[in-house]
């Protein structure tokens, strides 16, 4: 009887260290920010930097992200250009989240005050 309550102690242990692990892991996702998306996702063609002078964004004309043409777009406009695409842009709308890609518009608006 000792034995086997001391063996279910020692199992709910376990399955609180794994719940604990899952709640643990919770925030790690809560501080993925535009910057980590942007390095993680768009860096190969827009650079690092967003400034787009990657091989791909030589070879696929992609704009400076910092520039005029880009920045005077509305938060929708850069929205929509993220979730659907456009021309050689590919669309984001199914791997994306709405709040991820407002995180990434949110950068985009951050580089170009650099
Ligand atoms: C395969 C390369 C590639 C990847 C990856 C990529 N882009 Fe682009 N992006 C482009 C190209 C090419 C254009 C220029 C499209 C055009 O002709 O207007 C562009 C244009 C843009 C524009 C400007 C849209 C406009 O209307 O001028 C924004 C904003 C943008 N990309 C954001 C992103 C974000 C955010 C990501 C990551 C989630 C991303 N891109 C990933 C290739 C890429």
């Amino acid at each position: 009887m000792t034995k086997t309550t001391y063996g279910l102690g020692r199992l709910m242990l376990g399955i609180s260290t794994i719940a604990f692990a899952l709640l643990a892991n919770t925030p790690a996702r809560a501080q993925e920010t535009g910057e980590s998306l942007f390095k993680g996702k768009c860096a190969m063609c827009h650079g690092p930097d967003g400034a787009g002078k990657t091989m791909m964004g030589e070879k696929l004309k992609i704009p400076d992200l910092h520039s005029a043409d880009v920045q005077k777009l509305t938060d929708g406009e850069l929205k929509t250009a993220i979730a659907k695409g456009k021309d050689k842009m590919p669309a984001y709308e199914a791997k994306l989240s709405k709040e991820q890609i407002d995180k990434l518009v949110a950068y985009i608006r951050d580089l170009a005050k650099k």
